[in-house]
């Protein structure tokens, strides 16, 4: 982990310009529970990595792990410039507390601490992929690291499944809401531009949703979308949680979710074109989200990249926006 070390050194020297940082502390990204040294080291190769300054030219690049006699590990990076001339570095690896067997220390004589882990492994079968994250803070933002290993080159392997596991990973994102919501501006019927997939969305085209407020200030909520050309359509209410945060509501279609916990977090709107709203549920250690943008005209000619933005640099992968298709549409 070359990288890592270099990477305190970038980040305190030169600052943060080339990693990808991002507001906010380091995610809890937890390792799996258990590790065989004995089968983990060895040589892996890099299949896939976060783009990182260091590393950026390297290819063929690859980590032999060797377990020396006093259980610790000495790690052999190594990597080709596009010259050909190869670049290596040696340092070594030990696990910080014993309880997480997985979360490393990794230090290549810049100093990283030995009681700080800066390699957790995610996932390994040992014998064909190692997923590794890693992640450093520095005042409010933090810079995420994260490889996965293969024991042949160019491995033929289920990356989406792995990717998707790391995705997932963790509690959900705190992503903070716009502090005021004017209801009676907010409501009316809203289209989908762009949303995160979905279950319950799936292959949905012409999706919409209309908010109707009562005269006692409940909010019905109506979606709908066209499967095949057949109309699909859900009916809710939405209500806010808690009065000091009321862009931040609950929305129940009558199956499971709690009244007091939001699911409809508004992050910004301008209430005549656009919204973004964010969502996220926890099981267990994984987590869902959930993005929408939605708009008061059907493929509304917007500033989407601004939107993405921010909502990116509240820690969301905005990759996983997909368009929706608002062509052709049955209603109006
Ligand atoms: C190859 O490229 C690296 C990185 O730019 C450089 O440090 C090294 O001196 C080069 N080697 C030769 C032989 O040009
Ligand atoms: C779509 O609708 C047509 C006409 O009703 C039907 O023949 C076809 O099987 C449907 N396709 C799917 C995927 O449901």
């Amino acid at each position: 982990m070359q990288i890592l070390a270099s990477a305190v050194v970038v980040a305190l020297g030169l600052g943060l310009a080339t990693a990808a940082t991002v507001q906010g502390p380091c995610p809890s990204v937890t390792s799996q529970s258990t590790l065989d040294a004995d089968r983990y080291v060895g040589k892996w190769y890099e299949l896939k990595r976060f783009p990182n300054r260091n590393q950026g030219m390297l290819s063929c690049t690859s980590a032999l792990y060797t377990l020396e006699p006093d259980n610790t590990v000495t790690v052999m990076n190594q990597g080709y410039f596009p010259n050909g001339t190869k670049d290596s570095i040696e340092g070594t690896a030990q696990v910080v507390d014993v309880s997480k067997p997985a979360e490393l220390s990794v230090d290549f004589g810049f100093g990283w601490p030995a009681d700080k882990p800066n390699y957790f492994i995610r996932q390994t079968d040992y014998d064909t992929y190692s997923v590794v994250f890693s992640c450093m803070e520095f005042s409010n933002v933090h810079v995420e690291y994260a490889w996965i290993l293969t024991r042949e080159r160019n491995a033929d392997i289920d990356v989406d499944a792995l990717e998707q596991d790391l995705a997932d990973a963790g509690p959900c994102p705190t992503v903070t809401s716009q502090s005021t919501l004017d209801v009676d501006r907010y409501v009316g019927k809203w289209y989908e531009l762009k949303q995160f997939p979905n279950l319950n969305q799936l292959d949905l085209s012409c999706t919409s949703a209309l908010y109707i407020l009562a005269a006692d200030r409940t909010v019905t909520v109506k979606n709908q979308g066209y499967f095949n050309g057949t109309k699909d359509s859900f009916e809710g209410t939405a209500q806010v949680v808690d009065v000091s945060k009321p862009a931040e509501l609950s929305v129940n279609f009558g199956f499971v979710w709690s009244t007091d916990e939001p699911n409809y977090v508004i992050r910004q709107t301008d209430y005549d074109t656009y919204s973004v709203v964010f969502s996220c549920t926890e099981v267990f250690n994984i987590h869902l989200e959930y993005a929408w943008i939605l708009t008061r005209e059907r493929n509304a000619d917007i500033d989407v990249d601004a939107l993405e933005q921010d909502l990116a640099d509240a820690g969301i992968d905005v990759g996983n926006f997909e368009t929706v298709d608002q062509d052709d549409c049955p209603d109006n």
